[in-house]
């Protein structure tokens, strides 16, 4: 297909999973709104619809709690092909979410949509829309501060390996091992239906999952409980650098909208995160990894979210160094960047989710963060590889980083939305 087409095709895909002022990702295996697909989508929406784009986002924070917690799944309307349902998490609240919560991309991505309505001259039309937002974000940074760094520690530590984004990644293997299964009773998975078993997580992580849904459950959801006492407390490192960056962009929209005292709140979070953050670096890999609190373990995996400090506005000649020298590494073992993990690693698994594939988001991020570096090089060789997938193979939920091929659903809404982002330029 020529740039034209796929131009055309990806914003089929991002209006076909529409699904009135929200986006599914993708409409047999993820029916309901997933909170940094709909950010990133916010993205492609932006290329070509720019209303639709902040609705998306408005959307999503309608179903923020009180206490500034924003759930992973909105479950805006019934689908019984999906486990677990909104019944399994129980969080009793209009409308029904879940009860964990995902990588904060939305700050960066508002900070993205103000920048693009200035440049075309609607700043004073999307103001209000702004200034409605703003205090949600901030509720849900502040949240994010609350309860889920409840050592003041400067970085994200999730409840849930899907908290995480990065579902079934190796880097919670160990720290899992904790979670007692045996009380799990008997269910139906619905992603091995839709999907080939062999790229979808195991049956033991889906017990341990479910287990953590039911102790959240079990506490009606506390948060200040959850932060205490929850089997798996992981200091991630992908929403450490995430929430860094997203910070940095909230800061901005502070200082835009006149919120000095929110401002300053949001500048302690970023101080505290830049220091704190060193606990994540693994000298002996040279890499960043996550942690976990309850052992102070590094899980010793060098994922995606290891290349996202450039990302996180981080700089450290050394770091830094090794950082790019992984990336060159990675770049000579595989034809597209950027493996879900080190294809070096023993673990590593072309096609099973978060342990090889894909993903062109975070590639997104990561392309982003090393253009902000000033490494174009490295920056365009991302971009390019991301781009040459879809080409090849239109826009699947995730590749194979050995042979391009996609995994995962077809027609995904985030995947046509980075396409739509990034086929312009970064
Ligand atoms: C999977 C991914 C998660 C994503 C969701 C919807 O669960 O691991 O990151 O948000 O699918 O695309």
């Amino acid at each position: 297909m020529t740039t034209i087409d796929l131009n055309a095709a990806a914003r089929e895909i991002l209006k076909a999973n529409g699904r009135g002022g929200y986006t599914v990702p993708n409409g047999r295996v993820y029916p309901f709104q997933w909170n940094w697909d709909s950010a990133f989508v916010a993205l492609g929406f932006d290329t070509f619809d720019r209303p639709r784009a902040w609705t998306e986002v408005e959307t999503l924070f309608r179903a923020q709690w009180d206490d500034g917690f924003l759930p992973h799944i909105v479950f805006w309307k019934d689908d019984p092909g999906y486990f677990p349902g909104a019944s399994v998490w129980a969080t009793g609240k209009e409308p029904v979410t879940s009860g964990i919560t995902q990588p904060p991309v939305a700050a960066t991505v508002v900070r993205k949509l103000w920048k693009s309505a200035a440049e075309a001259d609607e700043a004073d039309h999307y103001r209000p829309r702004l200034e409605a937002l703003f205090p949600k974000l901030f509720a849900w940074h502040r949240w994010f501060a609350a309860y889920r760094d409840p050592d003041r520690r400067g970085v994200v530590v999730a409840t849930h390996p899907w908290e995480t984004g990065r579902d079934n990644s190796p880097e919670w293997d160990v720290p899992s091992e904790v979670i007692d299964v045996s009380n799990v009773g008997d269910y139906v998975r619905r992603d091995t239906s839709h999907l080939d078993s062999k790229m979808r997580p195991t049956k033991l992580e889906y017990d341990r999952y479910l287990a953590l849904v039911q102790f959240g459950r079990a506490t009606g959801w506390d948060h200040a409980r959850i932060a205490a006492e929850n089997p798996f407390r992981v200091a991630d490192v992908g929403m450490s650098m995430i929430l860094l960056r997203a910070n940095r962009d909230l800061a901005a929209l502070a200082e835009e909208l006149g919120r000095s005292e929110e401002s300053e709140e949001i500048r302690g979070w970023i101080q505290l995160a830049e220091r704190g953050i060193d606990w994540l670096w693994h000298d002996e890999l040279s890499a960043w990894c996550s942690r976990d609190t309850l052992t102070g373990r590094f899980s010793g995996h060098i994922t995606s979210a290891s290349f996202l400090s450039f990302y996180a506005g981080l700089a450290d000649a050394g770091r830094d160094a090794a950082t790019r020298a992984h990336f060159d590494r990675i770049a000579g073992l595989v034809d597209y960047l950027m493996p879900s993990l080190d294809p070096a690693d023993p673990g590593f698994q072309m096609i099973r989710y978060w342990r090889g594939p894909v993903w062109a988001v975070v590639n997104y991020m990561i392309g982003t963060g090393l253009a902000e570096a000033d490494d174009r090089e490295r920056a365009e060789k991302v971009r390019q590889d991301t781009l040459e997938l879809m080409r090849r193979n239109g826009f699947y939920e995730a590749y194979s980083p050995v042979d391009g091929t996609g995994s995962g659903g077809d027609d995904f809404s985030w995947t046509a939305a980075i396409w739509l982002t990034w086929a312009k330029g970064i």
